[in-house]
């Protein structure tokens, strides 16, 4: 039988037919790997030579009570995964590694068993003693949750078998090795098989199962993408280094909405929720300065308050530097370029500088006109009004389109303490916040507005 597809990405998970030195899909070097074909035997007949078991079909007016969740009184999690555990679901916890994944998940464990699920807890990375002595630290030692240090994934499938427990965490899936596939753990197929076989055990046992997936930068060891189609939610645990505060982001949920996001800060005794993430995200600014704008934005179903800070200064080097940071590098080449063709203000010649103030990665194109507005504060080294937010997208003609969510961004600026806003004009009318709000149709009528005559 001809061999096809025995390469694939540790990265992506992409299949090729041949070795190369970088992958196709993501772009990552180094990555591609030969994978060892599956267990040799019957998968190599075809499926029809064998008849299988008649599957029971039925329709879609079934009813289907919605699933009965457990809390686990974590509130950010809680709403990350759309309000609280679902039974039989398979989670991916995916993050850089040291960003706390473990410290997250053994405090989720303690508090869904403190809540009544019978919770184990498989460390293929720490030892027993280890996990312990956190969970001393982090003041959950009485919780009950069983812990295990285990990799073997035959060992680790006939004790759940046996102890039936309603929640497991793994982690980590790419510490996990299934006897049945010849690589190496934290290969592409050993992780695959190893995520497939713990979630359809999942499912099938009434058991929900939490795999935690460390992101690789390098590609020795396949990343939490590969196994991301088979999970029902995926969340990831960002943060930057050097900063006490992690963002934990669900980019995929079967059993609610995506781009909810759950805002802890790492302390000794472990993560602690943030319940008002604006006041933290601003509680570093200080005097009004150029280039400081604080945006309105909406992650998931809250209003987040973020500050975009902008540096434009004269470029010694033939090709100016564009460095942006938590913001989408491509959306700000293409606001650069509508203030110079709509507004007639050039950046040419200018080093320009994004940053988005604490860490925080901001997605929303809701995002464009307060980073069209640090820009010019920096560039015109003026600083706007510090009681100001600022929302609102910018499409390629300099108009300001609006966007959702406009009542709930004012609510919340009110909360913090600002008294004025500037956003695109159309949209609902929103009821009244008690703020100043300044409505404006395209680019050119704000710069006038807020910068003189541009
Ligand atoms: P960890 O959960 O082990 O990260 P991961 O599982 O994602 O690799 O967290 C590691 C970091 O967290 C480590 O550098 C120490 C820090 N930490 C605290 O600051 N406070 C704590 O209470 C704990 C348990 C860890
Ligand atoms: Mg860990």
């Amino acid at each position: 039988m001809a061999k096809s597809n025995s390469f694939s990405c540790n990265a992506c998970g992409a299949s090729f037919n041949k070795w190369s030195g970088r992958c196709d899909a993501c772009g990552a070097w180094n990555t591609i790997v030969e994978e060892a074909p599956l267990s040799a035997g019957p998968a190599s007949k075809s499926l029809g030579a064998r008849r299988g078991a008649p599957i029971r079909l039925t329709d879609l007016a079934t009813e289907e009570a919605p699933p009965p969740r457990t809390n686990s009184g974590i509130s950010e999690l809680d709403r990350v995964l759309g309000g609280g555990l679902v039974p039989s679901s398979a989670i991916l916890v995916g993050g850089d590694p040291g960003i706390g994944k473990s410290t997250l998940l053994l405090q989720a464990a303690a508090r869904f068993a403190q809540a009544g699920l019978k919770t184990i807890y498989v460390s293929g990375e720490e030892a027993s003693a280890q996990v312990r002595m956190r969970a001393q630290r982090l003041g959950l030692a009485d919780a009950p949750v069983q812990l295990a240090a285990a990799t073997n994934l035959r060992d680790i499938l006939t004790t759940l078998e046996a102890e039936k427990p309603q929640l497991a965490v793994i982690d980590s899936i790419q510490t996990m090795w299934a006897d049945n596939v010849e690589s190496a753990p934290g290969s592409v197929s050993q992780v695959r098989a190893a995520a497939h076989e713990l979630t359809t055990f999942a499912k099938t046992r009434n058991m929900s199962v939490i795999l935690v997936g460390h992101v690789t930068k390098d590609g020795q060891i396949a990343g939490p993408r590969v196994v991301e189609h088979m999970v029902d939610t995926v969340l990831y645990f960002e943060g930057e280094r050097g900063h006490q505060f992690r963002i934990l982001r669900a980019v995929k949920n079967r059993f609610g909405p995506a781009d909810e996001i759950g805002v802890f800060e790492m302390t000794g005794g472990g993560l602690a929720e943030v319940m008002n993430p604006s006041a933290l995200f601003l509680s570093e600014r200080g005097q009004p300065s150029p280039g400081s704008v604080v945006f309105a934005g909406v992650e998931g179903t809250r209003p987040l308050l973020v500050e975009f800070q902008a540096l434009v200064a004269p470029s010694p080097h033939s090709q100016p530097r564009r460095s942006v940071v938590g913001w989408d590098g491509g959306r700000l080449a293409m606001i650069l370029a509508v203030l110079e063709a709509r507004c007639g203000i050039p950046f040419t010649g200018l080093d320009v500088y994004l940053n988005v103030a604490g860490g925080m990665k901001v997605t929303e194109p809701a995002a464009d006109l307060a980073v069209a507005a640090a820009l010019l504060s920096a560039r015109e080294d003026a600083a706007l009004p510090a009681e100001t937010v600022i929302f609102g997208e910018i499409s390629l003609s300099g108009a300001l389109r609006p966007v959702s969510q406009t009542e709930n961004r004012l609510k919340e600026a009110q909360k913090l303490g600002f008294t004025a806003a500037i956003a695109p004009a159309g949209g609902k009318p929103g009821a009244d916040s008690g703020l100043t709000l300044t409505r404006m149709g395209d680019l050119t009528a704000f710069v006038g507005e807020v910068f003189g005559a541009g």
